[in-house]
C-alpha cells in the first residue's frame, strides 16, 4: 500500500514534469511566474542604471531649504562626454545620478561633516523621443531600491522646468 502510494506520486509528478517540459519556455503562463525586471519608476520606466556609482562625478551640493544634505552628482560618459564639450542638449543615452546623504558630524573630528543615512537616489535618463514631454528627460526617484510612488514622480520635471529650462533641465554644473 505504501508503496504503490509512493509510485503513484511519482507518477503524478513525472506528468506534471513532461507537461512543463511539453509546453516548452516562454508560455504566457511561464512569463507570468518568471521574476519581472528590475523595478521601474512610476510614469517613466526609468531603472536604476548598472555602475552608477563608478560614475564620475561632476559636482557636489548641500542643500539647507528643507533637507539638511550632502549630494553627489554623477553622470554617466555620455553625458560626462556633453559636459566637456559644452554640449547642450545633452544627447540621447546620457543619465545623471544624484546621491544624497542626510549630514552628520564626524565623530572624530569637530567640524567636519560626513554622509549620514542615504534617504534616496534619483536619475535623470535622455531619450528625446521616449519622453518627447518632459524635455527628453526620464525621472526615477528610488527609496530602499524600491521605486517613489507616482505623486512623487510628477513633481521632477515641473521643478526642472521652472528653473533651469536654458540648461537642458539640469542644475549641476561641472565642478572642475
Ligand atoms: C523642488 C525642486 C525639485 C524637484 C521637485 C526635483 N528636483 Fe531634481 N534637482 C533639483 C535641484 C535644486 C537639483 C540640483 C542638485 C541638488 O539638489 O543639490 C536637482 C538635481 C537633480 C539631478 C541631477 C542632475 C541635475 O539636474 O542637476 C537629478 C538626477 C534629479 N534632480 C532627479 C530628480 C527626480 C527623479 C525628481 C523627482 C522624483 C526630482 N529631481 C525632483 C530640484 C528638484
Amino acid at each position: 500500500m505504501h508503496c504503490l502510494a509512493a509510485r503513484n506520486l511519482l507518477l503524478t509528478g513525472f506528468a506534471v514534469l513532461s507537461m512543463a517540459l511539453l509546453a516548452g519556455p516562454g508560455t504566457a503562463e511561464e512569463k507570468a511566474a518568471a521574476p519581472a525586471g528590475p523595478p521601474a519608476s512610476p510614469i517613466f520606466g526609468v531603472t536604476v542604471p548598472e555602475g552608477y556609482r563608478d560614475w564620475p562625478l561632476i559636482a557636489v551640493s548641500h542643500r539647507t531649504d528643507n533637507k539638511d544634505e550632502l549630494r553627489a552628482i554623477l553622470a554617466n560618459d555620455i553625458a560626462m562626454k556633453a559636459f566637456r564639450t559644452n554640449t547642450l542638449p545633452f544627447p540621447d543615452g546620457s543619465i545623471f545620478a544624484k546621491l544624497a546623504w542626510k549630514r552628520e558630524p564626524m565623530k572624530e573630528f569637530a567640524g567636519a561633516w560626513v554622509p549620514g543615512v542615504a534617504p534616496r537616489i534619483e536619475f535623470m535618463v535622455k531619450d528625446s523621443k521616449k519622453y518627447a514631454s518632459t524635455g527628453g528627460w526620464g525621472f526615477g526617484r528610488f527609496i530602499d531600491g524600491k521605486p517613489a510612488e507616482e505623486a512623487a514622480h510628477k513633481t521632477c520635471f515641473p521643478c526642472h522646468q521652472a528653473n533651469v529650462k536654458d540648461r537642458d533641465f539640469v542644475f549641476t554644473r561641472f565642478a572642475p
